[in-house]
């Protein structure tokens, strides 16, 4: 059991409410509650977890996830890399 900070995760449009540590990528915490996200490299290249954070902080656990500036300042997020620094929603399309 982790010693970090817990924090919520709230998912869209599923409304699915889990817990993450600061310590661990938000997608570890999704997969760990059954969520149905979809992933692939698990290291920030692929961007097949992009998803939009509507809403909380998050530290990337790499300098340069594979995302441009544009991306990252219109709120698309690589949870794969991504750890809670709060409670985040996380926003993905079916
Ligand atoms: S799973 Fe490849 S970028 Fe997240």
């Amino acid at each position: 059991m982790s010693d970090a900070a817990r924090f919520e995760v709230t998912l869209l449009p599923y409304d699915l409410r889990f817990p993450a540590h600061a310590d661990e990528s938000l997608l570890k915490a999704a997969l760990r509650a059954l969520a149905p996200v979809r992933s692939s490299c698990r290291n920030g290249t692929c961007r097949t977890c992009l998803c939009r954070l509507e809403s909380g902080e998050i530290a990337y656990e790499i300098e340069w996830p594979g995302l441009t500036r544009e991306e990252k300042a219109e709120g698309l997020v690589l949870p794969c890399v991504a750890r809670p620094l709060s409670d985040v929603v996380l926003r993905y399309e079916r």
